[in-house]
């Protein structure tokens, strides 16, 4: 199969899925690319049986997001191949890439390819550090090398040998460690029973804040209002933390107690996997 064209797709608040479906279509080396970026607004179109998909999304609490999946209705395709990319925060991505799978199925696509990549959580601060700096240059060359592959896979396809979707099931699952999900698992029930307060939306130093807007515009929800930068819509909130990343004052914070549970169990490297 000639591929004409390739469309990368992302719902990346804090930038980690973007970078790795980026490294992964540049590993596709196709010569007519378009981007849809979901974080702030839905994609809609009908993708040609001849054009291939990268779609990468983070994992929330085991799942996708409800927002990435609901911008993702009206992206629909007729049997056109697809890539199912999950990215997580070195915890465990569970349903994640089933439902993503499931997702693309639906909407008329044939995941020919999956794969699971590490990013830094979005929890994550250099006080208590949950996959610091991921993906990195190792994570990134993979996502190169598989999309290599990917491109490999659909050179091999033709009318009378047309592909057929991958078993999501096959994917080899990361190392974990073994008491590492026990432990947390402990801890974070400890922490619901104890009636520890969770909060709801981030926290806003008003001595720091310069009100210049970024947070705003980072926030795929609208829950920051330009002007009003210290306020946070708790309704709209989803807990993604780009307003905190994005800072540049670090006026941002976002004080769950689950980070340290998260870098204290999860410090051990997972490593990405692939199925084609
Ligand atoms: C609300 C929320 C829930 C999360 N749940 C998980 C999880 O279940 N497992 C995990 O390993 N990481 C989890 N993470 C971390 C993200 O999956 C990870 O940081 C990812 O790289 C973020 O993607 P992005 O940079 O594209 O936004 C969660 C992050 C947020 C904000
Ligand atoms: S990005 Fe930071 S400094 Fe800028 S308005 Fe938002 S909170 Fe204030
Ligand atoms: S206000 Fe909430 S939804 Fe908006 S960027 Fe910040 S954490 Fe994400």
């Amino acid at each position: 199969m000639v591929v004409q064209g390739l469309t990368v797709a992302y719902f990346s608040p804090t930038g980690t899925s973007r970078k790795v479906a980026e490294s992964i279509a540049n590993g596709v080396h196709c010569a007519n690319v378009s981007t849809l970026d979901l974080t702030h607004a839905p994609a809609s179109a009908m993708v040609a049986s001849d054009n291939l998909t990268i779609v990468a999304m983070p994992v929330y609490g085991g799942h996708l997001p409800p927002l990435a999946v609901e911008r993702m209705r009206d992206l629909r395709a007729d049997g056109a191949p697809a890539v199912a990319v999950v990215v997580y925060g070195n915890r465990a991505y569970e349903h994640a890439l089933e439902e993503l799978a499931e997702l693309l199925a639906g909407n008329g696509f044939k995941v020919i390819a999956a794969a699971t990549f590490i990013g830094e959580h979005s929890y994550s601060t250099a006080q208590l550090p949950i996959a610091q700096g991921r993906p990195d240059a190792k994570d990134l060359s993979f996502a190169e090398q598989f999309g290599e592959k990917v491109a490999a896979k659909l050179s091999r396809l033709t009318a009378l040998a047309p592909a057929s979707q991958v078993d999501i099931k096959k994917i080899r699952k990361p190392r974990q460690h073994p008491f590492a999900m026990m432990r947390f698992t402990i801890g974070a029930m400890r922490m619901i029973m104890g009636k520890v307060r969770m909060p709801l939306t981030p926290s806003v130093d008003e001595t720091l804040c310069l009100h210049c807007g970024k947070c705003a515009s980072l926030c795929p929800t609208c829950a920051i209002r330009a002007g009003e930068e210290q306020v946070t819509d708790k309704t709209r909130c989803i807990k993604c933390c780009a307003c905190v990343k994005g800072c540049p004052v670090g006026a941002r914070t976002f004080p769950t107690p689950f980070a340290k549970l998260l870098a204290a169990n999860f410090k051990h490297r997972k490593s990405p996997k692939q199925l084609l």
